[in-house]
């Protein structure tokens, strides 16, 4: 596939997202708070999320090993960024999970797997085929701020995943207000902590697949700390009042 092919998917691909961003709006991702009946037969939640997180490491380290020479410095710093994420995502994050006896739809884990195939893909490709960065793009104001952006990001996001997570004692199902931090402007700090994540690799890539995955990120996640938002206000008549869904004093 050569660059302009290659370019076409990726605009293909974030058409997709786009119309996967207004679908998500009518009809809520049946997982977690929203998982309703209907969807299928169901799997465990926590194997659910290792299978469907870890498929994108198996699809980029595959189409990275077809690449031909050594890959250079910048090329591995950003492919470290976005394992690692991958690697606590899919080996960590779901063993501390207080989820007994919670089930996900097999519908969500395909269609989840399905999204990690095509863009660990992309990503993959462009890394093994298109990339071409200067030795010193370290030095580059687009590899700083986006590594910035990245890693407050990743710390938003791990931060208060683990707070929600926390709100439950082992054993239990149900849920509560979180409060606290950031859980007093937004109902998802965790979504946005993952957007920015996303957003910050877009620009220290300074890359189209970089651009696209940061795009269907706020695709998957702006949809769902909405109907998160909504779900709170409908279960809890106390909730507080000023608190936005996803972008602190706005939305
Ligand atoms: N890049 C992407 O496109 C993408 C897409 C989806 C998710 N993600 C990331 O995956 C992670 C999980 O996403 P998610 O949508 O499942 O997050 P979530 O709905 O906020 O849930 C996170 C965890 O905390 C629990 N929890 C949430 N709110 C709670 C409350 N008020 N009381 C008690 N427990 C609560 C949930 O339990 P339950 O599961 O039982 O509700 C779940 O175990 C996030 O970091 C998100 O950014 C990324």
């Amino acid at each position: 596939m050569d660059w302009y092919q290659y370019q076409w998917l990726v605009y293909g691909w974030m058409a997709v997202g786009l119309c996967t961003f207004f679908y998500l709006f009518r009809v809520k991702a049946p997982f977690g708070r929203h998982t309703r009946l209907g969807w299928g037969p169901v799997v465990d939640n926590r194997l659910g999320w290792i299978v469907m997180e870890a498929t994108v490491l198996v699809v980029l380290l595959a189409v990275m090993a077809t690449a031909s020479g050594s890959l250079d410095m910048p090329v591995r710093i950003m492919l470290g960024f976005f394992v690692a994420h991958y690697l606590h995502r899919s080996m960590i994050y779901p063993w501390f999970l207080r989820t007994s006896g919670k089930k996900m739809p097999m519908a969500i884990v395909l269609s989840a797997m399905g999204f990690n195939v095509v863009n660990g893909f992309l990503l993959g490709y462009f890394f093994s085929h298109f990339a071409d960065y200067p030795a010193d793009w370290f030095k580059d104001a687009r590899f700083w701020t986006g590594s910035v952006v990245f890693v407050a990001g990743a710390a938003l996001n791990i931060h208060t995943d683990y707070a929600l997570i926390r709100l439950r004692k082992p054993g239990e199902t149900g849920y509560r207000i979180p409060v606290g931090g950031w859980f007093d402007r937004v109902s998802c700090p965790n979504h946005l902590g993952e957007i920015l994540e996303w957003t910050g690799f877009a620009v220290l890539t300074w890359s189209l697949p970089g651009l696209a995955f940061a795009f269907w990120t706020f695709a998957n996640l702006a949809p769902r700390a909405w109907a998160h938002h909504q779900w709170y206000k409908a279960q809890f008549p106390d909730y507080p009042a000023r608190r936005k869904a996803l972008i602190p004093a706005l939305w």
